[in-house]
């Protein structure tokens, strides 16, 4: 299964404006489909559970490894080891047909003689360790560390591990879509270009498979039917209701040359927008290896709050603003209105530059960020974990101000009393 069963696509496959042909799709299978008998998981194929909280990555040889049911490794996985952040109606998210949830996944077996699907919303995936053989109802796709992949919501799919374990994390989206971000100013190119995602070749399957389990997330519970045959039995399609992937590293991000900042949201990938214009359901966003030029500035992120909340993901090297305790395959979580910042070790080396720094190339990072107006809440799993970082708030401990007034003692006094400048 390489990449070139992936073909371009000559339009963004999921659609993501009003004038294109979003959402249709035409199937053409060698055979009707039929469900045999339905069924919920036993739980005990949902007992394993892998810790992947910050600033540990989640172990990839867990040692309660999938014993039950190996075919349903990534599967299984993705629902008991996600880091939920839902929306906050108590078991009512997927129903409402709003919110977002985001997974962390640990895998260490293929999915054997069994096939995935989530009927409560699209799937975008980030590999971070190992590759990942994704053979859905429109053919195969490779997804690589470094890659995204968008598994529309009742897509069927079979992941298969060729380099054995693999980890990454999953953001699940409720009720809407991902579609490319509108350039604004920017105007026609930059960002993510239609023309790098890739969707796959229509590719089946037509042997026998006694005992084929199709696994349907509904509802946030998975429920199970048995078939004799594969779910990848369709012969050709047409329309743009497909999975497609991307190569993070064809973003073309875009960033100050001059003085100050861009906020994040200008290295959007993808977004899954609200009725309010700015205001995204969750934003896919990269940081990606750039040059640093600015002026008279702060060059890493600024400290803030953000109407936003804020989960970040790290898929290899390291964080501009962390110089410390950000591991890839870790995970943050600065929720809306929580002030953060770079940690003390990068604000003072920052400093010690003065405003002298020459243009740098921040290389050998790819971070990410999945954003989002919604407020989340965590699930008890990831609280739980014993790789939960308790004295993170310590990276900001010792942060003290440079700034210097070369005033007088009296102007000094006057600013500080609110009185103007005497004439
Ligand atoms: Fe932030």
């Amino acid at each position: 299964m390489e990449s070139k069963n992936a073909s371009r696509s000559s339009d963004f496959p999921a659609g993501g404006g009003t004038n294109r042909d979003s959402g249709t799709i035409s199937l053409r299978r060698l055979s009707p489909e039929l469900s045999l008998s339905i069924r919920t998981v036993p739980s005990s194929v949902l007992t394993a559970s892998t810790p992947s909280r910050s600033p540990a990555p989640p172990s990839l040889h867990p040692e309660n490894s999938t014993s039950a049911a190996g075919y349903i490794a990534l599967s299984h996985r993705l629902l008991t080891n996600r880091l939920n952040l839902e929306f906050p109606v108590t078991g009512s998210f997927s129903y409402l047909r709003h919110g977002f949830a985001i997974h962390m996944y640990a895998a260490n077996k293929s999915m054997d003689n069994c096939a995935l699907c989530s009927a409560d919303g699209d799937f975008l995936i980030v590999p971070q360790e190992g590759r990942l053989w994704i053979t859905t109802e429109f053919g195969k796709l490779q997804v690589s560390p470094g890659e995204t992949v968008v598994l529309p919501q009742g897509v069927r799919f079979v992941v298969d591990l060729p380099d054995g374990p693999s980890r990454g994390y999953v953001a699940e989206i409720f009720g809407t879509h991902f579609q490319l971000p509108d350039l604004g100013p920017i105007g026609g190119n930059g960002l993510a270009s239609p023309r790098d995602f890739l969707v796959p070749v229509a590719w089946f399957d037509q042997g026998s498979h006694p005992g084929y389990v199709i696994v349907q997330k509904f509802g946030g519970e998975l429920f199970t039917a048995k078939q004799d045959f594969s779910p990848f039995n369709v012969a050709a399609w047409h329309g743009n209701y497909v999975p497609y992937k991307y190569d993070l590293s064809k973003f073309c991000p875009y960033n100050t040359v001059l003085i100050d900042h861009g906020d994040p949201s200008i290295n959007t990938v993808l977004t899954a927008p609200t009725d309010k214009p700015g205001v995204a359901l969750l934003d896919f966003v990269v940081f990606p290896p750039r040059w640093l030029v600015a002026e008279h500035t702060f060059r890493p992120p600024y400290y803030h709050r953000n109407c936003m909340s804020e989960f970040m993901g790290l898929i290899y090297g390291g964080y501009e603003a962390k110089a410390d305790g950000f591991l890839p395959g870790g995970a943050s979580l600065h929720s809306c209105m929580t002030p953060h910042g770079p940690d003390t070790k990068t604000y003072e080396a920052t400093i010690a530059l003065g405003n002298e720094a020459g243009p740098h190339r921040i290389a050998n990072t790819l971070a990410f960020m999945f954003e989002s107006c919604l407020i989340p809440r965590v699930c008890q799993w990831a609280l739980e974990s014993p790789y939960m970082d308790h004295d993170y708030y310590q990276c900001w401990i010792g942060l003290k101000s440079h700034f210097t007034c070369e005033l007088g003692e009296e102007r000094k006094r006057d600013l500080q009393n609110g009185l103007k400048e005497k004439k």
